[in-house]
């Protein structure tokens, strides 16, 4: 096995020109996965979270370029939940047996921080772990969704290289972001992030940079995508992300950040086949299954080709069991809290 893979096998320490080489090395992906499952197994076991997804707007007030919900796509049938359906939708994902639900949406301020706060006290009363990604807001609200009881929070960076993500999400800005995954980490929210790969001129020193961005917040969650072109969007005719290096990039923060929990994407469902199924075998222990219904599941369009768009919950629940099963894990019980390992990395 290549060196760099054992130093970070053993180590969990890997410099910024180390990342870069081993995210350009195509020839090591299979090696790295293999280093990575092994890790895997070893900080989180064989058990699989499932995460129940609730998709309960899509309606956005941001404009990232190389999203579907941007604003300022006409082609899509917007739609909002109303919060009763919202519960409703996390009862029946509870009696399905996830005990972790995630309720997510566009950046849609119908939404104001005192409804969520209610939704969020109703899930929790489900006894279930509640995860909200509803994008940037204040420190206050924020501080009212944690003291109504949510547990963990998904705020993907996109991108470290700061310039690019200026550049593709107009009207954003990269310290804020910051901000916002800071003030989360300080509320004691669990922190998910995570970046696209593949996005029109993003380098893999950057892709490196984000890994070590992870590594240097402690992030609790990363979840890692390609990016895939939507034609509905201003970056519809640029390639999409390469699942290979999309791969590597799991593989590595599982090396760099063993203890973490880290979903094998739809995105990586999506643009390729079996693509979770890889993702599970390179480093990933989470799945994140949508547990909407109806017109809401078609709608939330980020992208082309979302893959189980006309499942329903309980049929993408038997069907994860089954590939899992068929790989040789399981459905892990528990609400899968990140499970800190600070003997094996030599932290204690
Ligand atoms: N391809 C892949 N992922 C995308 N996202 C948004 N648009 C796309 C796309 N075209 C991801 C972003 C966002 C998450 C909810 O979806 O990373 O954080
Ligand atoms: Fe809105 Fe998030 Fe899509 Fe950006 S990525 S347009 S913030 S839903
Ligand atoms: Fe949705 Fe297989 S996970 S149909």
């Amino acid at each position: 096995m290549h060196s760099l893979i054992q130093k970070a096998a053993r180590s969990h320490r890997l410099s910024l020109e180390e990342l870069t080489f081993l995210l350009s090395a195509a020839e090591l992906t299979e090696d790295l996965a293999a280093a990575a499952d092994e890790a895997r197994k070893r900080y989180v076991g064989d058990g699989v979270h499932l995460r129940g997804l609730i998709e309960f707007s899509n309606i956005c007030r941001q404009n990232c370029c190389y999203c579907g919900l941007r604003r300022d796509n006409q082609h899509l049938q917007r739609y909002r939940l109303e919060p009763t359906e919202i519960v409703k939708l996390a009862e029946n994902a509870k009696a399905l047996g996830f005990a972790t639900i995630v309720v997510q949406g566009g950046e849609d301020v119908f939404f104001t921080a005192e409804i969520l706060a209610e939704v969020v006290t109703a899930i929790k009363k489900l006894d279930v772990a509640v995860t909200l990604s509803v994008g940037e807001r204040s420190r206050q609200d924020y501080q009212l969704w944690r003291e109504a009881g949510a547990d963990r929070y998904l705020l993907r960076i996109e991108t470290t290289d700061a310039s690019l993500y200026e550049k593709l999400d107009p009207g954003m800005s990269h310290a804020n972001r910051r901000r916002c995954l800071q003030d989360l980490k300080e509320l004691g929210y669990e922190v998910g992030t995570g970046s696209l790969v593949g996005l029109p001129g993003q380098g893999l020193e950057s892709l490196a940079q984000d890994i070590l961005f992870f590594q240097e917040i402690d992030a609790d969650m990363l979840g890692i995508g390609p990016f895939i072109p939507n034609p509905d969007t201003p970056l519809g005719h640029e390639p999409p992300g390469d699942f290979p290096l999309t791969r590597r990039m799991v593989s590595l923060i599982r090396l760099l950040i063993p203890d973490a929990n880290i979903p094998a994407t739809t995105a990586m469902g999506t643009i390729l086949p079996g693509g979770r199924e890889i993702a599970l075998a390179s480093g990933a222990n989470v799945v994140m299954p949508n547990v909407t219904v109806g017109e809401a599941r078609l709608n939330y369009a980020l992208y082309p080709g979302k893959i189980c768009a006309n499942d329903s919950p309980a049929k993408c629940r038997s069907c994860m069991e089954g590939r899992l099963r068929s790989m040789g894990r399981f459905v892990a019980t528990g609400q899968g809290f990140r499970q800190r390992n600070t003997t094996e990395r030599g932290l204690s």
